[in-house]
């Protein structure tokens, strides 16, 4: 059986009318007192995450033993949890108390690569010989700066490749830094590391490697979790011949930001080879054997831009589907400005096949927080086009109460990313949930030395509990979108139309389910703006939060970052 139903009968489930909220488990609550969060401070929270906020489900970073050099996405056991942590019997509790609340449980799964310290990577590298060594991506040196595309293949056999002196077999680069490959001395052959030297990449072309990372699903599963939330979806499979990259094209730089040498080379053989798609269908096998009663779900981590290409990340029905949503991550790579952001949201809604569901991010444990990006005011004009726009959305930690990034000096960061690459560092994003005006915000406990990043200077300001009595705050407003997107279908499955011939600077939209209709209409400008609507409506919601009630459209003025949600 299939989740992918036809959008025109009535039967939606929960990861297509829900709402996703990130934990990023460290950050969240610690009740162990060690200044890192635990699943026990999650299931302490599950009653603010339900009662409070009302969202459907939780996506919850890595919490599995591991050395914590990419602080858990290098995973030394994919089947248990980090003492850290707790203990996997916490998290069998979690999985329960958030079921009661009708929370759905969402957790990474890091296939790409191990930690260098997973039993799998110990054996793989103890000798050429071990039964597991090419459940990694081994391979000898050849000689330094060959041609690019030179068939290294065709030209020496791997006897002399070996006995040559060398270098690393191709021009492939990691993510954060430096060469894909490491020496390794004692067997004399170069392993290859899409990330952190110690993260080796295992090799999903290997029928062991494949079994086993499905078994691990099997695992979670059985343990009653609800979805996958899949790290570096697309980096499994790589081109079999291993041919260098060439340089990257001039044209397409434009649209990301410059990210070290990474960006200098076109990423088309060392990542995204079309072979991922069978281990996704594989996979989504597996989670469809598991989907009755109860509807599984799994989420790629895609960072592709060609839609057409992100789009073949859902499957498709006659081959098999694949992921239930490939993150859409286009919003974070959009300018903020209403014609840029109108242009990337109808990309998106042409490049969906019929039957596929779309979803918007606008944060994550990698990026950048709203409030620092666009400002406070416009920060709740972004959260209303999250919550509006057609397709799941995914909060992430701390943007409720308007949390913003965090400027660590350089000699406390501690994330890896950005010690090698400058100005990629991802700390500032990762600070303490600000709960309460308790010490440390509520997050750890009074006895507690020291946190393992530290919190915001503004933590004694936004908090939850300043918030949570305040009717115009931040929380307040996450509260009401939140409600109203569960309360009208219009907003939770109803289709887009965007309005045109809207003044500049404003993004408005329609959203419909049968009788009902519902204007989104956003200013992303600090000037006013006239409507040039018609007819009478009711404004439900605006993010100044000071009006609601019958208006006639056509007087109706948006006031500088002002968004309001009208039923008309
Ligand atoms: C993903 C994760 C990121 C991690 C990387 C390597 O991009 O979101 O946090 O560092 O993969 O696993």
């Amino acid at each position: 059986m299939t989740d992918n139903r036809p959008l025109t009968t009535d039967h939606y489930l929960w990861w297509q009318t829900g709402v996703i909220y990130q934990i990023y488990p460290r950050s969240y609550k610690d009740t162990n007192g060690n200044g890192v969060g635990d699943l026990t401070g999650i299931i302490e929270k599950l009653d603010y995450l339900s009662d409070t906020l009302g969202i459907d489900a939780i996506w919850l970073s890595p919490f599995y033993p591991s050395p914590m050099k990419d602080f858990g996405y290098d995973v030394a056991d994919y089947v248990d949890v980090h003492p850290l942590f707790g203990t996997l019997e916490d998290f069998d509790e979690l999985i329960e108390q958030a079921h009661q609340r009708e929370i759905r449980v969402i957790i990474d799964w890091v296939p790409n690569h191990s930690s260098d310290q997973h039993p799998w990577f110990q054996e793989s590298r103890s000798s050429r010989d071990n039964p597991k060594r090419d459940w990694y991506v081994w391979t000898d040196p050849t000689p330094l700066n060959p041609p690019v595309h030179a068939g290294k293949e065709d030209k020496f056999s791997p006897q002399q490749r070996g006995e040559l002196e060398g270098g690393p077999p191709n021009n492939w680069l990691a993510v954060f830094g430096g060469s894909a490959w490491e020496w390794d001395e004692s067997t004399e052959q170069y392993y290859l590391h899409s990330f952190l030297k110690e993260q080796p990449d295992l090799n999903w072309r290997n029928p062991e490697v494949q079994k086993a990372m499905l078994d691990v699903i099997r695992f979670w599963l059985e343990r009653g979790v609800d979805g996958f939330r899949v790290d570096v979806a697309h980096f499994i499979m790589k081109d079999p011949e291993m041919r260098d990259n060439p340089p990257a094209p001039q044209e397409g730089l434009a649209f990301h930001r410059p990210h070290g040498d990474y960006d200098s080379q076109e990423h088309l053989y060392d990542k995204g080879h079309p072979d991922v798609h069978g281990v996704y269908r594989q996979f989504r096998a597996v989670l469809d054997e598991y989907s009755n009663p109860a509807p599984r779900m799994s989420v790629g981590e895609i960072h592709i831009f060609d839609w057409d290409e992100w789009a073949s990340y859902y499957g498709n029905p006659q081959d098999g589907f694949e992921f239930h949503l490939p993150f859409n991550f286009s919003l974070l790579k959009t300018a903020w400005d209403a014609g840029a952001v109108r242009q990337a949201v109808d990309e998106i809604e042409a490049a969906l096949p019929s039957w596929a569901w779309p979803n918007y991010v606008l944060g994550n444990h990698d990026e950048g927080r709203i409030a620092t990006r666009f400002g406070a005011e416009q920060a709740r004009v972004a959260a209303m086009l999250l919550l509006t726009l057609r397709g799941t959305p995914t909060i992430y930690y701390g943007e409720e109460i308007g949390m913003s990034d965090v400027d660590i000096p350089i000699e406390d960061q501690l994330d890896p990313f950005g010690l090698r690459v400058p100005g990629w560092g991802r700390d500032r994003c990762r600070t303490p949930m600000q709960w309460s005006l308790d010490p440390y915000a509520g997050f750890a406990p009074e006895e507690v030395s020291k946190l393992w990043l530290p919190l915001s200077d503004d933590w004694e300001e936004i908090n939850v509990e300043n918030q949570i009595t305040d009717p115009t705050s931040s929380l307040s407003f996450y509260r009401q979108l939140l409600a109203m997107r569960k309360k009208y279908p219009a907003l939770n499955r109803g289709s887009y139309t965007p309005l045109d011939g809207m003044p500049q600077g404003c993004f408005v939209y329609q959203r419909q389910e049968a009788e009902q209709s519902l204007i989104v209409a956003l200013n992303f400008t600090g000037v006013p703006k006239r409507l040039p609507l018609e007819g009478d409506g009711k404004i439900l919601l605006s993010t100044n939060m000071d009006r609601s009630g019958s208006e006639n459209l056509q007087s109706l003025q948006l006031r500088e970052n002002e968004g309001i949600i009208i039923e008309s």
